[in-house]
């Protein structure tokens, strides 16, 4: 079967998203987007357009659950494959509105699988997350780990799993490659694509940045007397642009051979959240202010992949340490005080 050239994007606007725009543009491929902009702004596609140099493509503007809008994206365009980012993600919110996480995440799935379908697109990157290990504490956690979602977040990621399972082993001929994503941070180097949370961040590396650029006063560390060896938690960071590479990489392993996979996408080294402190700090040449509060309810101590099968089996391996991390997180932060929609941010948001 030859190579998927032709990529639908669905929330190719949001962090992950965009930066595997650039990825796939500068390799040569096609992308058409699709984006509800529930979670990103639209600018970010002229900035993905800087940096790549060309035009970036058909971008749609609608929700993945309106069936009839996203099949019709399907009849406009010739499409080789899908990669899906487009959800909900904040686990916090996930625990108060657990029903709008399963309509967008496990409904939004299953409205683009039945368009895929009924337009014989057989070829699926799927964004899965390191939550569905859940408390399975400690590590390293290969995919062979039995999988303990503890919040609707997570638990929405696994059920999309069951389901995608499912549909390749009742329709022969469809693959898909469910990624585990680890800690995804960072920017890219150019400075003009990264992070860009609406209102306060819940996430360790943009709270940070923005308490490196003042919006924010200190950092409050959540728990400082787990089992780890500086009493903080543990995680597997990760740069955006190696996530990034991971999925053009997968696009070449979608022929390999059909059905359901699961592959981890981490580095296998953990970093406690005073580690980030301190490599956040070497970046922006200050130290950074914390004070350590309790934990974090649903927080574990340690979550660190084992990346061996996407090693093995791809020769992925990500190529950017903690330091390159930070300092790209800062140069965005930097150059982009208040994200990409400044001129929306209101008066409270102003540094
Ligand atoms: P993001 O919020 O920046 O991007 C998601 C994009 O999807 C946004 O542009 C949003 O507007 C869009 N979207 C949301 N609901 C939509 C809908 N119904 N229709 C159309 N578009 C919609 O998030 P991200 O960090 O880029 O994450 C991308 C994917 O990776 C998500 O599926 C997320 O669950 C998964 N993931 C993220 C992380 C992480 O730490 N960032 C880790 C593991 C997995
Ligand atoms: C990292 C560490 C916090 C903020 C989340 C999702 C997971 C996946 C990746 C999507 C933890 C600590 C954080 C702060 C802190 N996303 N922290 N102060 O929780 O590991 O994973 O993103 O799939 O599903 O749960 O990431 O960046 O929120 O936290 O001390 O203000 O930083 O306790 O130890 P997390 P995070």
């Amino acid at each position: 079967m030859r190579q998927p050239s032709t990529i639908l994007v669905t929330g190719g606007a949001g962090f992950i998203g965009s930066h595997t725009c650039v990825e796939l543009l500068e390799h040569g491929y096609e992308v058409i987007i699709v984006d509800d902009y529930s979670n990103s702004a639209p600018q970010v596609f002229d900035r993905v357009q800087r940096i790549v140099g060309r035009f970036v493509g058909a971008v749609h503007k609608l929700d993945i659950r309106n069936r009839h809008a996203l099949s019709a994206v399907f009849d406009q365009h010739h499409i080789d494959a899908v990669i899906h980012f487009a959800a909900r993600k904040a686990v916090g919110e996930s625990v108060r509105m657990p029903a709008e996480y399963y309509d967008t995440n496990v409904g939004g799935t299953t409205s683009l699988l039945l368009a895929m379908r009924e337009h014989d697109v057989r070829q699926l990157v799927f964004s899965s997350s390191c939550s569905v290990y859940g408390e399975a504490d400690g590590g390293p956690l290969s995919e062979r780990t039995p999988a303990r979602p503890t919040n609707p977040y997570a638990t929405s990621k696994w059920i999309c799993e069951q389901v995608l399972s499912d549909v390749c082993r009742l329709h022969p001929g469809f693959t898909v490659l469910s990624l585990r994503y680890f800690n995804p941070v960072g920017a890219h180097s150019s400075g003009l694509l990264g992070e860009d949370p609406h209102g306060v961040p819940d996430n360790l590396m943009p709270y940070l940045a923005q308490v490196a650029i003042g919006r924010r006063d200190r950092l409050n560390v959540f728990g400082g007397d787990y089992a780890t060896a500086d009493g903080t938690a543990v995680r597997d960071y990760l740069h955006v642009m190696d996530v990034a590479e991971a999925h053009r990489i997968a696009l070449d392993h979608l022929s390999d051979r059909p059905g359901f996979r699961v592959v981890n996408i981490g580095t296998g080294k953990g970093s406690s959240v005073l580690d980030v402190i301190a490599a956040f700090g070497d970046a922006c040449r200050r130290p950074l202010p914390y004070q350590i509060v309790d934990r974090r309810p649903g927080d574990v101590a340690a979550l660190v992949a084992d990346p061996a099968v996407a090693e093995r089996e791809w020769a992925w391996r990500p190529t950017r340490d903690l330091a390159q991390m930070c300092r790209d997180a800062w140069r965005f932060q930097q150059l982009n005080p208040l994200g990409y929609r400044a001129s929306e941010v209101t008066s409270e948001e102003q540094p």
